[in-house]
């Protein structure tokens, strides 16, 4: 197979547009990308190289294929993007949250949202998320299958309504919260198929009636939770109870003279958070087991770490569980997983659960020699980039110990980019790696999973990139 830089060099182009696929069916292309996006823009990156184009009915669009030039459009020159239209139906959900939001307006809210993600004091999220992930092991019985896919949906999605709504919110409200999360996910994964459109057009669709039901429901429990915080402002809240909520109600930008937030906007941006805080982890940890299923060297490597620093030492405190000799990680023990972090960004690597970012061109952009016209759609794709010979040598191979320093020093930026980059590149991403790690500890210290034979894996990229049929495992209990 060509790499995409030689197969660029061998196909010059006088033409205005970049090298890319042509055909004399009409909409061959976009057919192919909705049977399959991924083998198509992989298709396309390695025959076109850096900058490839082709059409989407009338519509112009690039495929970047080049570190440089990807760093250009999301860093130096992200003020002439904005995000592709897909986005817009996301909107009747998550309004003008951080995801949906352009301009200005995204920037100013950027601005006061960031610090609330800021790696320390995510720290106070830990005990949350080993505390939601210990009771699922616990539910958990050996022999067992189950779907991974699953169960990594609940647990993320519990960890993340409570790190948001705190500890005063009732249990029963909180299931439902995730009741409702799960439905507005699903309902937006629908509307992102080729029929989606037409499904949101037809209002009485039991699948239509069972979004507003469950944004009725968020909304109710989202703005009765802003009251009972705003109530208890003046309150002295101990650090632990400052939930992500009461933080947000406290962010301002005194110097930019940017206000505190309006009971709308933290609705929106809740919302978002919910929403592009769960699915994601839960998809990234679902391939990580399934790849530890198929890779058992790796797998024991990984529980001899675990077992090394969380195995039956003198760290009493820290026992949470009487009945596992392992105690459950700890905040503190993340600098110490080091293996295990480099297993989860190898994971995310091969299966990044944002497959590709699309933006649409504001002004003409120039990449290389070509001019992209206003109105284009460029595709930036990190299932592909990942995958790219040039960057990751042997790039099929699951291969944890290629991330010594010197390569996460040498490659260029974004040549690895899972959680994008600039001002729109994910917030959450500092919650991210601590919750991925976690949790593959918290899981891996009891558990060993096998991959079903006889169950299909395949890739559903829809807006993440989930496991089309689900992730059946049978469980094993560690017994050493
Ligand atoms: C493995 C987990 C995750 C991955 C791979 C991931 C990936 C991404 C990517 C690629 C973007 C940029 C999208 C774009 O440029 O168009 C993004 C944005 C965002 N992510 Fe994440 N994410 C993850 C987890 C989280 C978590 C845990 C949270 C919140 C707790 C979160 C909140 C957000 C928000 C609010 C944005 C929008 C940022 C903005 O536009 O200003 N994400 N994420």
């Amino acid at each position: 197979m060509a790499t995409p830089s030689a197969a660029a060099a061998a196909t010059p182009s006088s033409s205005k547009y970049p090298p890319g696929p042509r055909s004399i069916l009409p909409n061959k292309i976009l057919r192919d990308f909705i049977r399959d996006p991924i083998k198509t823009l992989m298709y396309i990156a390695y025959t076109y190289g850096d900058i490839a184009h082709f059409y989407f009915g009338r519509q112009h669009v690039y495929l970047i294929n080049n570190p440089q030039y990807i760093e250009d459009i999301l860093i130096r020159n992200y003020k002439n993007f904005k995000k592709s239209r897909g986005l817009q139906v996301s909107k009747r959900l998550l309004g003008e949250g951080l995801v949906t939001s352009e301009g200005e307006y995204h920037d100013r809210q950027r601005k006061i949202i960031q610090p609330a993600f800021h790696p320390n004091l995510v720290k106070k999220y830990g005990e949350i998320m080993t505390t939601y992930a210990e009771n699922m092991c616990q539910q958990w019985n050996d022999g067992t299958t189950l779907d991974i896919h699953k169960e990594m949906i609940k647990v993320t999605s519990s960890i993340i309504s409570k790190a948001v709504l705190g500890s005063d919110i009732k249990s029963e409200e909180g299931d439902q919260a995730g009741d409702a999360l799960l439905t507005c996910a699903e309902y937006f994964n629908h509307l992102l198929t080729p029929f989606g459109g037409l499904i949101g057009k037809i209002p009485l669709l039991r699948i239509n009636k069972d979004f507003q039901v469950a944004k009725k429901k968020l909304d109710s429990i989202v703005y009765d939770m802003i009251k009972e915080h705003r109530d208890n402002e003046h309150k002295v809240v101990s650090p632990q109870q400052m939930d992500l909520l009461y933080t947000l109600l406290h962010a301002q930008d005194e110097e930019a003279g940017i206000e505190r937030m309006s009971d709308s906007q933290l609705r929106d941006e809740v919302m978002t958070i919910f929403l592009a805080g769960h699915e994601t982890t839960a998809n990234a940890l679902t391939w990580t087991f399934y790849l530890l299923s198929q890779n058992p060297a790796v797998e024991a490597k990984l529980y001899e770490e675990i077992y090394s620093v969380l195995g039956n030492n003198n760290d009493n405190n820290n026992y949470r569980n009487n009945n596992t000799e392992k105690r459950v990680p700890t905040i503190k023990d993340v600098p110490k997983l080091e293996y295990t972090e480099k297993v989860f960004r190898e994971s995310m690597r091969l299966y990044p659960p944002a497959w590709t970012l699309g933006r649409q061109v504001i002004n003409d952009y120039k990449v290389g020699k070509y001019i992209i016209p206003s109105g284009s759609i460029v595709l930036m794709s990190q299932y592909v980039m990942h995958r790219n010979p040039i960057y990751f040598s042997d790039p099929e191979l699951f291969n944890p110990d290629r991330w010594t320093k010197e390569i996460k020093s040498h490659i260029p930026r974004f040549s690895y980019f899972p959680f994008g980059g600039g001002i729109r590149g994910c917030v959450g991403e500092p919650f991210a790696w601590m919750e991925g790690i976690l949790l593959i500890a918290t899981f891996c210290k009891q558990w060993k999973m096998h991959h079903e034979i006889n169950h299909k894996v395949e890739l559903k990229p829809l807006i993440t990139l989930r496991p089309k049929y689900g992730m059946q495992m049978k469980l094993e209990r560690r017994r050493e």
